[in-house]
């Protein structure tokens, strides 16, 4: 059995997220044949790091992320902090030759996001960025139909994921809302999710013409009074990809209504996929040869990707959990026995190059290369 221990930057939101998988990750997977382990955990303060350690399940608590990274007893450095500081501790834990799972959006430019993935390439470790949602059952069987061919070329992707988090003005300013600390807001918060479906689904995006609006421009700050709101509040973009079909993109937090509404419809030659994360054990299937040419729901269960590892039975529902669990087992299994693992490093500068087109194109009012 090898081990790989885990050293957390982070103890939010995603902290948790991760840590639930880690724990859970010998009771559905105990095939795995690694035994992963909560090492030490980091967080903005020690005392936040202190409460994270006692609830995740950590050994040891460091009150320095580079203290962190520097322990010989870390393999897997996950680093789950705000966007801006991806980019130094991704570069740092690479110099000490620790594996890196991190958090999306990968960085804060696409500059930032080659060095890093340069970096990791000269220290010889596995890199693996967390768009978590292509590992969703459903959209892995939806990417399993796509490659069994009878679909025929793809002609239009609908991307969209819509929130209503801040559709409320006097929703209060976070980390997210700042273009210091988030590089970008709803874009690369949850747009980013989408062109990596786009990626996932239908391979490189040629060039993009987008459109960005920020609708509240300041908000009640923590410390009384408010704050500028400098970054994007929704994303509207049309999309070439390089195999020739053409797309949209939609994201926002300001759907009143949609609380967490990602999803796709693809149209092809033969046929069309939809998927829609609130009804993430599902996905709609259309064959437009058959005799019905209408959508099929599938309901997802033990015969489909990873199914096995869960409940007896289609449609008893995975949710978050089990998405993250799937993220972290493969991770691991290429750590630990070298396989294959997908995004890495280098699929997050494809991402983060369309994020950046998306953002140019929306400045200057035109389309732009990706
Ligand atoms: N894949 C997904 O579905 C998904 C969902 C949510 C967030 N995210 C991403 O995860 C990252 C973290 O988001 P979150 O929602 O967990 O945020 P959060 O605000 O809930 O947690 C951030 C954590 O970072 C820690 N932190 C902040 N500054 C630090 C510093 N200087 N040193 C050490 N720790 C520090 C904080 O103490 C906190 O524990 C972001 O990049 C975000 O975009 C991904």
């Amino acid at each position: 059995m090898k081990t790989l221990r885990f050293g957390f930057i982070g103890a939010g939101f995603m902290g948790k997220a991760h840590a639930q998988a880690i724990r859970a990750l010998p009771i559905c997977f105990p095939d795995l044949e690694v035994d992963l382990q909560l090492q030490a955990v980091a967080a903005s303060s020690a005392a936040t790091a202190k409460v994270a350690a006692r609830r995740f399940g950590f050994a040891e608590v460091e009150e320095d992320w580079r203290t962190l990274i520097a322990r010989e007893d870390i393999d897997v450095v996950s680093i789950l902090t705000p966007n801006h500081l991806h980019h130094e501790m991704a570069l740092a834990a690479a110099a000490a030759g620790k594996h890196i799972l991190l958090e999306k959006p990968m960085a804060m430019t696409v500059a930032q996001c080659e060095e890093m993935e340069a970096a990791a390439q000269k220290a010889g470790v596995r890199t693996m960025l967390c768009f978590n949602y292509r590992r969703t059952p459903a959209v892995i069987h939806a990417r399993a139909v796509i490659d069994q061919g009878w679909l025929g070329r793809p002609r239009a992707f609908r991307g969209r994921y819509l929130q209503d988090w801040l559709a409320d003005p006097d929703a209060p300013v976070n980390w997210r809302l700042a273009g210091s600390s988030a590089g970008s807001g709803t874009l690369g918060d949850i747009g980013s999710h989408v062109v990596d479906f786009a990626h996932y689904l239908l391979g490189d995006i040629d060039r993009v013409s987008a459109m960005l609006r920020t609708w509240v421009a300041e908000r009640p700050s923590d410390g009384g009074g408010r704050q500028a709101v400098d970054v994007d509040d929704e994303v509207m973009c049309m999309l070439e990809f390089a195999n020739g079909a053409i797309g949209s993109i939609e994201a926002t937090r300001f759907a009143p209504g949609r609380k967490n509404d990602l999803g796709f419809e693809i149209n092809f030659e033969n046929g069309s996929l939809a998927f829609d994360y609130e009804r993430m054990n599902e996905l709609k299937v259309c064959d437009f040869r058959s005799d019905e040419p209408d959508f099929k729901t599938i309901h997802l269960g033990p015969r489909h990707p990873y199914g096995a590892h869960f409940w007896p039975i289609p449609a008893l529902g995975m949710g978050y959990h089990e998405v993250k669990m799937i993220e972290i087992h493969d991770f691991a299994r290429a750590v630990a026995f070298g396989e294959a693992v997908h995004p890495d490093f280098a699929d997050g500068v494809r991402n983060q190059k369309v994020l950046a087109a998306i953002q140019a194109s929306a400045g200057h009012g035109a389309w732009h290369a990706a």
